[in-house]
């Protein structure tokens, strides 16, 4: 069980908790929840609104209050009671049986289900949200999320805690990983996609972390700064396009302050953005411990505390029985569980216990990690391999003669037949777990009659050595990141751009592979022909990089988020509140809950590559930036301001099929006072040779309006908008200009 702590320092607040949820009002339930259908709210053909009042009209005080609040920490934290229904995912709400009302069972689910090892079970691990938001493929986002809806009702969960979409403002940031990425069009569409796809397997999904959590060093008192107009057209954004999509029934609030107000308790972001503006009808969910008050945030919008009771049990009640919460409001937060339960499907149709299925699992997981991993650079087409006519292979470094890595934190997910590093290693929140599908023993297998040899890289001498007499060398490079914790910069860490620079000097043909939570730095680039991003690849990752690498599947992933060629191009050069002294999150500022400090982040609007456009930084690798083994050409651009849609041709030039992902940016009118291009539509389309294929993409308001906040409205300002369509931000193919009238 101590393998399922979080980590040390929260040991005091945990031990006081426990006292806490030991007197839980929760009622010890075993017996069965009876079917919905004897009720006359189990009637299907009614909207859910109406089912959900039905219920509301016959429960007691005491049973709304129990559905507000979790039952506490449960086996997140060791030694705290469990409730006996309790499916061990991080959180639980018993059901009111005597209105067919069942349990609400979650599970964090960020990149595939956690904590499935506890119970003896099984869960795919998928590729990083990052990796998906590579891909740009909303198919493969509805069946990432398809899979880990399937998983989470054959282990009996009803509500996903997953769907991360903060914007990349901190490229250091530990959850970078969880997320999609540093664009709010892309990033919304890919997890509002993603969260579709759970609730259509009649799971509910969530959103989370609402909002600005966009860093983990100081992340529960970090207060960020910014006006409402930078809030909605970047990150608020996101959260709007990916909820008004999937209509998730769960949003969950942050830890951070926002504007001197904690996330969980704010008006502005909590009743009027996300409730009124984006109209969303689920219901607010906080993050664990995020909640800071009884009247505040209740009044603010928040509708359910977790994983306990410490401001929503007995104090919401007294604050209910004073009059200074209305019972309208409690009636509202409960209406809004009750309603997306119905909506979902989860009352209806609850989850049939059942095994999971692995095949199906990491075939699909396999597929995405295909469509994600992004080939940065090929010089002298270096690749695809042609195994037959290589002799011998370096694989240095990465474990990749045994599997592939995951990501940690609230995300990790159990790998079967536990780490493949090290079988005997508990699974803590600070471990790097390796999955078992070893690239280079999926490389051997496509490469038969090639010698390949593995070196840990830990010796330089011997790795130097191995690549030196080697046809070829292929270096895995890692980094490992984990929620609570940022990196402390972006550079790869164990000293691993010496052993690339190295084995590099030793052998000119040496390909990296790089398989990282998120953007870093590449010292040695001049001096490596090929590069190929894996992310976190998942349970089929060695699989499918032996399979591009090899040119089975030809790379079409193209880049979430910036990769910067140092530290000092970032807008934030150092990561705000990290400790120079320790290169880690300042613990007192975690544990200091009081001691919060200021971060106004300097990009504002700018965010990713806005900021480098703006202040005419060459990255490293740009935003969009993806190769493939086949060639593409862009042609007969219209824009049409008619009906504001544009359309153009693209050409797979090349002899191999291969899949190209279009890009349409746009510089709005100068009334707009943006000097940069917004993502404004994609469109992925995979062809054959020679095939062409005609793309209409509409000029979506929503996405191209500036938010005016002295109106607190989106304005679509008329006027000129310069349009640049083609294979990534950097590298316009076609370009025009559309006057669009008042
Ligand atoms: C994380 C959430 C997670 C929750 C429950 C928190 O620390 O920020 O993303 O869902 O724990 O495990």
């Amino acid at each position: 069980m101590s393998s399922l702590l979080r980590n040390t320092s929260t040991l005091a607040i945990l031990a006081a908790l426990s006292l806490l949820t030991a007197t839980s009002s929760a009622p010890a339930q075993t017996a069965k929840t009876p079917a919905i259908t004897q009720f006359a709210w189990g009637d299907k053909t009614l909207s859910p609104d109406r089912r959900a009042d039905m219920v509301l009209q016959q429960m007691t005080l005491d049973e709304k209050l129990q559905m507000v609040h979790g039952a506490g920490w449960g086996v997140l934290r060791e030694g705290d009671p469990v409730a006996p229904r309790h499916n061990h995912g991080a959180g639980f709400m018993p059901g009111i049986d005597r209105l067919g009302i069942p349990d609400i069972n979650q599970a964090d689910s960020a990149v595939g289900v956690r904590m499935a090892a506890y119970d003896s079970r099984y869960a795919t691990l998928l590729p990083s949200t990052l990796a998906l938001a590579s891909s740009w493929d909303p198919h493969a986002a509805h069946l990432y999320g398809e899979v880990i809806g399937r998983e989470l009702r054959d282990q009996g969960f009803n509500m996903s805690i997953g769907g991360g979409v903060d914007l990349t403002r901190e490229p250091r940031n530990g959850r970078n990983f969880e997320y999609a990425g540093e664009d709010p069009v892309l990033a919304g569409n890919i997890v509002g996609q993603l969260a579709l796809g759970v609730q259509s397997q009649k799971v509910m999904g969530d959103i989370k972390h609402y909002a600005f959590n966009d860093q983990e060093t100081g992340r529960n008192v970090v207060n960020v700064k910014m006006g409402k107009r930078e809030m909605r057209e970047t990150d608020l954004l996101a959260f709007e396009i990916a909820i008004k999509m999937a209509k998730p029934a769960g949003v969950m609030c942050s830890y951070n302050l926002v504007n001197g107000e904690h996330a969980c308790q704010s008006d502005y972001l909590l009743n009027q953005v996300l409730k009124k503006d984006f109209g969303f009808q689920g219901w607010v969910v906080s993050d664990w411990e995020a909640t800071h008050s009884t009247v505040a945030s209740a009044n603010a919008g928040l509708d359910q505390e977790m994983p306990g009771e410490d401001f929503f049990g007995a104090p919401l009640k007294n604050a209910i029985q004073e009059g200074k919460v209305p019972m309208s409001r409690l009636d509202d937060m409960v209406h809004r569980i009750l309603r997306s339960m119905f909506a979902v499907g989860v009352i209806d149709q609850p989850p049939v216990r059942r095994v999971v299925d692995p095949f199906r699992g990491r075939e699909d997981a396999q597929h995405i990690a295909e469509e994600s991993i992004v080939l940065l650079k090929n010089e002298g087409s270096l690749l695809p391999l042609h195994p037959a006519a290589l002799h011998s292979i370096a694989i240095i470094g990465g474990h990749a003669d045994v599997g592939v890595l995951s990501g940690g934190g609230s995300a990790q997910v159990d790998a079967p037949g536990g780490n493949a590093i090290n079988p005997s290693q508990p699974t803590t929140w600070g471990t790097p777990v390796y999955f078992p599908s070893s690239p280079m023993k999926a490389l051997q297998k496509l490469a038969p009659s090639t010698t390949l040899r593995y070196n840990a890289g830990t010796d330089l001498a011997a790795a130097t050595q191995l690549a030196r007499s080697s046809d070829l060398a292929i270096v895995f490079v890692t980094q490992y990141m984990s929620e609570s914790v940022d990196a402390p910069t972006l550079s790869l860490p164990d000293h691993q751009d010496a052993l690339v620079a190295a084995i590099a000097a030793a052998n000119p043909r040496t390909i990296v592979v790089l398989e990282t939570g998120g953007p870093v730095t590449m010292p040695w680039i001049d001096h490596v022909p090929a590069v190929l991003a894996a992310w976190y690849p998942g349970i089929g990752g060695g699989e499918a990089i032996a399979n591009l690498l090899t040119g089975q599947v030809n790379p079409s992933g193209k880049l979430p988020i910036t990769f910067a060629r140092a530290d000092s191009d970032l807008p934030q050069p150092t990561v705000p509140g990290l400790n120079p002294a320790t290169n880690r999150a300042d613990r007192d500022l975690h544990a200091n809950r009081d001691k919060s400090f200021d971060l106004t982040y300097k990009e504002g609007l700018a965010i990713g590559y806005r900021w480098y456009q703006v202040q005419h930084i060459a990255p490293l690798f740009a935003f969009g930036h993806g190769l493939s083994y086949t060639t593409f050409q862009y042609s007969n651009l219209h824009a049409d301001p008619a009906t504001h849609s544009i359309r153009f041709e693209v050409k797979n030039t090349g002899t191999l099929p291969g899949a190209e992902i279009a890009q349409l940016y746009v510089t709005l009118p100068a009334a707009s006072a943006e000097t940069y291009q917004r993502l404004a539509g994609f469109q992925r389309l995979q062809l054959a040779p020679g095939q062409s294929q005609t793309v209409t993409l509409p000029l979506d308001p929503a996405y191209l309006s500036i938010f005016d906040e002295a109106a607190d409205h989106w304005v679509f300002l008329p006027g000129s908008y310069q349009l640049a369509v083609g294979p990534s931000s950097q590298t316009p193919a076609l370009t025009t200009t559309i006057q669009i009238a008042k």
